[in-house]
């Protein structure tokens, strides 16, 4: 595994550990567990697990709210466990990233109740401590259905301190030079051990500014880039992905010159890729695409259809948020602060047709793409389960009680209904050559051997017709042409003249000649791979 620049072109796989496997019988998935499905996944043809937050955690917020950063939780196990699933990842040239939460510790973390309590701690400084609530008016509040303000009055500190999500997660002060230090500590401890890096939670809100809106500063990038000299100079080849959920431009400088972040998360393609299915037109993805800046050599975008989180409407309009909630969120239980709670099946009607669609644009789009653990069968959601949790249920392995995911009771409830275990579950779509597993399969293979989806560019092919999303992905000689329907009926397409040539069909291997008109059917899509 040597090849520095491997996550251009990887395909990556997102997984919260507490919901894949159980191995121990205590309800909670571990990471025993997920070494034991790792065959799993390199049949499914990842190249690198993201492990969502493992960490000792009150899970006030699944996680995201760490109270030690240098061990791991112990219902999922020990350091020695990771090890070993590092070890045996690597062994099937799987490579594992995991969160590093550097913008908020939890309340329960010692440097907090230190803080809380003396004045006088050294500690105090390395949150934000206010007298008044009235400063930092600018920034936004992020969790609208839960907090009123960024501020909490402590009754304990006499203080009101500084908080962008749950009052449960107190901001870290990165004007403290130790508070900095510390999170280099953080990142060297688990790189020593082997990780492959991070995905780097909540980045543009590190440092507050008054008469700003507390997001994307230079002083913030400046520390990131500390954090890249760091990881260049000691571990070259880790990466670190950057979740800014941010409009392109203001992600672009998580780039810097190639010296920032080797990867960020695209948000705002995402909504459009709904969007585009639903309005049977691709020009809303055409444009986020046209507006999204070209970035340096040594980058790559990340793409996904969900994650653990709610399916975010912050980059999209108000009236284009309306319609999705419209469109994706009928019943009120759906929607979830500015986004929609619902898995990827669910959501596309659990139309195999729309579900493979989607896909095919996760996986042709500039950007290497994410997976979502379970969308990979068509897994469903739970909307009983209280926020974000009705998407983190339990990994449907199959059939037998509790979906094969634990022999005890499940911490949550699973799945019900048409997507729950007994319908969707990966031991049945194993033995089944027409599965989605198989599809999205055999896309990833397709996508890992050829050299053009590494690129991080792609350009627009105008046809005329609005539904037919046409785009070129070129990169060291090897060019694509993609096709994707994305209405419910037959269209008929023409190309262009320049590419009415030879080209290889990658579905079925066939070579063909693309004539003037090419005809697909209902969402479905073609690779073309043009021979020259
Ligand atoms: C983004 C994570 O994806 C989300 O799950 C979490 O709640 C916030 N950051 C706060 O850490």
């Amino acid at each position: 595994m040597t090849n520095n620049l491997w996550y251009k072109n990887a395909v990556f796989y997102e997984i919260s550990v507490r919901a894949f496997k159980d191995s121990n019988g205590d309800g909670r998935g571990d990471l025993r567990g997920l070494t034991e499905k790792l065959d799993y996944l390199q049949t499914l043809g990842v190249d690198c697990i993201w492990l969502m937050p493992i960490y000792p955690s009150p899970l006030r917020d699944d996680g995201y709210d760490i109270a030690d950063y240098y061990s791991v939780d112990p219902a999922y196990g020990s350091l020695d466990q990771l090890k070993v699933l590092i070890e045996a990842a690597h062994q099937r040239d799987i490579r594992i990233i995991m969160d590093l939460v550097l913008n908020h510790t939890s309340d329960a973390h010692p440097w907090f109740q230190a803080a809380r309590s003396d004045r006088n701690s050294p500690y105090r400084d390395y949150y934000v401590w206010s007298d008044t609530d009235q400063i930092y008016k600018d920034a936004r509040i992020i969790f609208v259905d839960t907090e009123k303000s960024n501020w909490t009055w402590d009754e304990q500190a006499g203080q009101f301190f500084w908080h962008r999500f749950y009052s449960t997660q107190p901001d870290l002060n990165f004007d403290n030079p130790k508070v900095r230090e510390e999170m280099l500590n953080v990142a060297r401890f688990w790189l020593d051990l082997g990780i492959d890096g991070f995905r780097a939670d909540a980045v543009p809100y590190l440092i507050e500014r008054e008469g700003t809106n507390c997001e994307n500063l230079p002083e913030t990038h400046a520390y990131l880039k500390q954090l890249r000299v760091f990881m260049d100079e000691h571990y070259p080849g880790r990466i670190l992905l950057c979740e800014a959920n941010q409009g392109p431009e203001d992600v672009r400088p998580y780039f810097g010159d190639g010296d920032e972040f080797h990867m960020g998360f695209h948000f705002p393609i995402m909504p459009r890729i709904y969007m585009a299915i639903k309005k049977e037109r691709y020009e809303d993805m055409a444009e986020i695409m046209r507006r999204t800046p070209s970035i340096p050599e040594n980058c790559q975008w990340c793409t996904f259809l969900r994650n653990h989180d709610e399916l975010t409407l912050e980059m999209v309009t108000e009236e284009e948020r309306q319609w999705m909630w419209k469109e994706y969120a009928p019943e009120p239980r759906m929607k979830l602060n500015l986004g929609i709670r619902r898995r990827l099946a669910p959501l596309l009607d659990n139309d195999r047709r729309k579900i493979e669609l989607a896909n095919s644009l996760l996986f042709t789009l500039s950007g290497a793409p994410i997976i979502y653990y379970g969308d990979e069968i068509g897994m469903g959601d739970n909307l009983d389960l209280f926020d974000r949790n009705g998407v983190r249920t339990p990994m449907q392995w199959d059939s037998s009680p509790n979906a094969g995911f634990s022999v005890e009771t499940p911490f949550t409830e699973l799945v019900k209904g048409d997507l729950g275990y007994r319908h969707v579950n990966v031991a049945s779509q194993l033995s089944d050559p027409d599965s989605l597993f198989h599809t999205i399969q055999k896309m990833i293979a397709l996508r890992k051997n050829h050299a053009a989806f590494g690129g991080s560019d792609m350009q627009w092919v105008e046809t005329g017709n609005p539904a037919a999303a046409v785009y070129l992905r070129e990169h060291d000689g090897d060019i694509m042409l993609i096709f994707n329907n994305l209405s419910g009926t037959l269209q008929h397409v023409d190309v262009p003249v320049q590419y009415q040539t030879a080209c290889i069909d990658l579905f079925t291997g066939q070579s063909l000649f693309l004539n003037t008109t090419l005809e697909i059917g209902p969402y479905s899509y073609f690779w073309m791979q043009i021979q020259k």
